[in-house]
């Protein structure tokens, strides 16, 4: 598979469909306090969203789905719900993982693993190994992920690996660093829980990614919030800087083939 492109450097392939839709999975708490249930039975019941998110995006033809789950900040929680959602994280992995294998889904976790205990990261190295060859999907999991944790970290190990750059690199040298160097930059982005902001998300990625929100909480995330949110992209104008009249020219200088081909693909 050749290298991702970027976004600020060359004009992407774009197709109808997004390719890569990555969700801020926000609102479990509130709708679990909705119905006077503990915060944690909100967190529950996101995994049945989660299953239902992977195979919809499926179904509709995409391509890669990245999830946060943890974020890096979510260690200021209260302990016992730290406590829970990791437990929650091991149950999942050890009853998912093989489901997922099975419907040929490539697995991936990105985040700083170093703060999670052994079990985990050997769930996690054993579920990504198992399914490394997988082409059809990847669902990818941002656990004790940060924006600018992942900018940090990529800097660092180029400059370990490549010492004579601290001179001065390129973003190509720096690419192949990022956690998500193996997914094109996600093509669409969808926050459930009313929030509007990006919580230390995939901040380098989402230079150029078209952005959702919506007051859904994540449990009630279900197919048709999913399919709103991909008519909402269809109706974007992406122009990557450009100004509407080239993005139309580029269109019909293919004679809209190539818009044309992707629609019917
Ligand atoms: C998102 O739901 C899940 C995690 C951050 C783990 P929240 O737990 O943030 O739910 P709200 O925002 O409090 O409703
Ligand atoms: C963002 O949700 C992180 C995840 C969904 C994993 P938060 O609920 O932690 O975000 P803030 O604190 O409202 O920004
Ligand atoms: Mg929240």
């Amino acid at each position: 598979m050749p290298p991702p492109t970027s976004s600020t450097r060359e004009i992407p392939d774009i197709s109808t469909v997004p390719r890569h839709i990555a969700i801020i999975m926000d609102g479990n708490g509130r709708w679990a306090k909705n119905r006077f249930l503990p915060r944690v039975a909100g967190h529950k019941r996101g995994v049945e969203t989660v299953r239902t998110a992977v195979k919809a995006c499926m179904e509709r033809g995409v391509e890669f789905l990245t999830l946060f789950a943890f974020s890096s900040e979510n260690w200021r929680r209260p302990t016992d719900e730290v406590a829970f959602l990791m437990q929650l994280f091991i149950t999942v992995l050890e009853q998912e993982v093989t489901k997922l294998h099975e419907n040929g889904i490539r697995f991936k976790v990105i985040g700083d693993l170093s703060k999670f205990e052994s079990k985990i990261i050997e769930f996690i190295r054993n579920g990504e190994a198992l399914t490394a060859e997988n082409t059809r999907f990847t669902l990818t999991i941002a656990a004790n992920y940060g924006g600018r944790w992942d900018v940090m970290q990529a800097m660092r190990r180029l400059l370990a690996e490549h010492a004579h750059l601290a001179a001065g690199f390129e973003e190509s040298d720096l690419m192949p660093y990022f956690a998500l160097n193996y997914a094109p930059e996600p093509d669409l982005f969808i926050r459930t829980g009313g929030e509007k902001r990006i919580s230390n998300f995939l901040l380098w990625q989402l230079a150029y990614t078209e952005l959702y929100f919506t007051d859904t909480l994540w449990p009630d995330f279900d197919r048709r919030a999913l399919d709103l949110a991909i008519q909402s992209y269809q109706q974007r104008e992406r122009r990557f800087g450009r100004t509407s009249e080239q993005v139309q020219k580029s269109l019909s200088g293919n004679g809209g083939s190539e818009l044309a081909a992707k629609r019917t693909a």
